[in-house]
This record gives structure tokens, C-alpha cells and sequence, in this order.
């Protein structure tokens, strides 16, 4: 896609029907990975106002983000996942959808923002450093795949990096 077309995306806020079109290409956008599990239609119905859609001129979704305001850690938001169709990689849209998301915190007093993700997905470590996160380091991580993580931090073998930025 040539960065004009790229312009032509905007971004809204999602509802529920987005879910289906979005989780039946996310596998697809995560090269492969059976990760559609990781985006259950919940997120389509509680957090559309700190979530985000993008779509092109035809209304077809070509990215999405969805996080929160920590419930525990009010100071906190949080990123539970964004992705671009890789058609439009390398555009700006990944980095549009987080600078909403910032917005949105920024809006609500929100100072801290953190992401999780696995050291082996070298493109989202690279995307969540120029987007101005920092790994968590020390105590309880390991260099994995080149970068501090957390060895079986969401189950045995699911090791994390946990991202976070400041505001
Ligand atoms: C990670 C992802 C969301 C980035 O989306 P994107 O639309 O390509 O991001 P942007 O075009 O805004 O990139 C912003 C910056 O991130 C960095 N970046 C993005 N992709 C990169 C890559 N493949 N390699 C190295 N750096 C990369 C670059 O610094 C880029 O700026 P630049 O293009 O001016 O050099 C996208 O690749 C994706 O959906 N990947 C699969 C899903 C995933 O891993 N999601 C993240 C974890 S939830």
C-alpha cells in the first residue's frame, strides 16, 4: 500500500461487530501464530472507549489496538494487543493507533503506560522501543532472544517482556 492510500485510513473507536472481522484475520497478521484466543469478543464490549479500530476507504479494519485504564494500578494503562495488516506495515499506522491510546490516557490523568509481549516477536520489540518503551530489567528476567524477559511469565514456555513508558 503507498503511503497515500496509507492516509486514507482513520481510525474510530471498535464495537462489537468488528470482533469477527478482526479475529478471523489475526492469525494471519501474527504470521501464523494461533492467537485468535487472545482476542475474545469481551474486548469488543468493555473497553471500546480506551480501544481502537482503523479501516480504509472501504471500511474493511486494517488495525486495532485494545487496552485498558488498570482497574488495580490507576496511574497505569495498559496494551493488551494492536496489530496492522501487513499490507500497511511500516506506514505509521501501528504508531498512530499506540499515539491514541496515549491520548486517551493522557485525557484521563494516566502517566504510565505498559505492553506486554514475547521476546521472540523481534518486530513487536523493535515497534514497542521506537514507540519509547523500555523492557523491565533486572530481578526475575533473562536475556531472551536479545532482550530482558521473564521466563514462563504467563505459563510454562509463554515468556514475556513487559514493556513500559512513561507519558
Ligand atoms: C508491530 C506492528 C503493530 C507494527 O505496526 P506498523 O503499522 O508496521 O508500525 P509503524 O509503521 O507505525 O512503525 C513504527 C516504528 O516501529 C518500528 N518498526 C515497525 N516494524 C518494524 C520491523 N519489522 N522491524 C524493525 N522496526 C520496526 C520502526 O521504528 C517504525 O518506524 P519507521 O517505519 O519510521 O522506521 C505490526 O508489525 C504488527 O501488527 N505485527 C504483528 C502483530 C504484533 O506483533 N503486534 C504487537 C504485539 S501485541
Amino acid at each position: 500500500m503507498t503511503g497515500q492510500a496509507a492516509a486514507g485510513i482513520r481510525l474510530r473507536r471498535p464495537d462489537e461487530a468488528d470482533h469477527a472481522a478482526l479475529v478471523s484475520q489475526i492469525d494471519e497478521w501474527w504470521g501464523g501464530r494461533k492467537l485468535h484466543w487472545y482476542l475474545p469478543r469481551l474486548w469488543f464490549q468493555h473497553f471500546t472507549g480506551t480501544s481502537w479500530v482503523a479501516e480504509d476507504e472501504s471500511g474493511r479494519p486494517v488495525g486495532f489496538l485494545v487496552g485498558f485504564v488498570s482497574p488495580d494500578q490507576p496511574g497505569v494503562g495498559y496494551i493488551h494487543m494492536a496489530g496492522t495488516d501487513p499490507n500497511v506495515r511500516r506506514t505509521g499506522l501501528g504508531r498512530r493507533l499506540y499515539e491514541r491510546f496515549f491520548d486517551d490516557m493522557r485525557e484521563r490523568g494516566i502517566r504510565r503506560v505498559t505492553a506486554v509481549t514475547w521476546p521472540g516477536n523481534r518486530t513487536s520489540v523493535a515497534f514497542h522501543r521506537a514507540m519509547g518503551f523500555e523492557p523491565t530489567d533486572g530481578a526475575g528476567t533473562q536475556n531472551l532472544y536479545g532482550t530482558p524477559a521473564y521466563p514462563d511469565y504467563d505459563a510454562e514456555g509463554d515468556d514475556r517482556v513487559v514493556f513500559s513508558r512513561d507519558l
